[in-house]
Formats: structure tokens, sequence, C-alpha cells
């Protein structure tokens, strides 16, 4: 039986804290790439029901879209480009509270109003490619999210360490 992401937890931490768990045993024992983040994309949107939510996978010079939840989107984004490749060049977390205000911003829907983006990195600290979520209200995501989206990140960087480069999306 898979596990549920019908969170009870009324506040954004507690809601975090719930789902890390479920989340683990879910992508445990799973080797391939693609269906972890096929899982990871639908049990963050099932958890947290984001406007958007899915991964930017890193492919030579490009990001590209990888599983998602949401609305159709931009299929490549170089790097330094859009928020996502931002995070990417710079190898870390971008809030962005007011995405029309984010030099660049790349607008897959025109309902966006604000935006996360976390890397995932490799072993040797490569960004390997980004998580991306973006909701429909302005400031939706605070440190609380940067904490634990890293934390979920990491936890998804660290399942694709021990595969194989060419195992690995
Ligand atoms: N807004 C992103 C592009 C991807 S969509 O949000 C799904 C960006 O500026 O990189």
């Amino acid at each position: 039986m898979e596990p549920t992401f019908n969170l009870d937890a009324v506040d954004k931490k507690g809601k975090y804290e719930e789902f890390i768990p479920g989340f683990s045993a879910l992508i445990e024992g799973e080797t391939d790439m693609i269906s972890i983040l096929a899982n990871t994309s639908a049990a963050l949107k099932e958890a947290f029901n984001f406007f958007w939510v899915g991964f930017y996978i890193v492919k030579g010079e490009e990001l590209v879209l990888g599983p998602f939840q949401g609305s159709v989107a931009c299929y490549r984004i170089k790097k330094g480009k859009g928020v996502c490749g931002t995070a990417w060049q710079e190898g870390r977390a971008i809030v962005v509270p007011d995405v029309e205000a984010f030099p660049g911003h790349i607008a897959c829907s025109s309902l966006s109003r604000s935006e996360i983006v976390v890397p995932l990195h490799s072993a040797s600290g490569a960004v390997m490619a980004v998580l991306d979520i973006d909701s429909d209200r302005l400031a939706d995501f605070d440190g609380t999210d940067c904490e634990y989206l890293s934390r979920i990140a990491d936890i998804l960087a660290a399942a694709m360490h021990h595969l194989d480069i060419s195992e690995k999306v």
C-alpha cells in the first residue's frame, strides 16, 4: 500500500514534518529517477496543493522539463535564465515573493505570482536538477518552505548519488 499525503497538520512546518517520513518511505527502494521525481511531484501536489510543482533536469547547457504536476510548462531553460536557471547557476535555493519583480522571470503561466526553486546537488556539488514550485498567490513561500524543500531535495539527491550517472535521469 502506497502512503497517502492527506496531511492532518494545520501549520506549514507541521505539514512538512508529517510529509517527510511518508515521502522517504515512498521513494525508498526505487532506483529509477524519473519515477521517483514523478511520484515526488504527485506527493507534494497532494500534500500541499501547490499550483505547479515539478523538476527541471540539467542536460548539457540547459535545464529540460522533467516530471511535474500542473499546467503545461516551457521545455528548456538556459543556465542563468529565469528563476530556475539562476538557481542552477548560483547553486542555491531562490525564493521569489513576486515573480514580476524578478528580472528575467520566465512566465510559464500568467497566473503564477510567487515561486521557489531548490537545487539538487550531486556528491561533487554540481547541480543535477532543480525542484520548482509556483503559487498563484503573492509571497506564498518563506524560510520554512526553503528549509524543508531543501531537505527534500537533499533526500532526492542522496537517492541519486548511488546510481551510475547514466541511470540518474
Ligand atoms: N518560472 C520559471 C520557469 C518554469 S515555470 O515556473 C514552471 C523560471 O523563471 O525559471
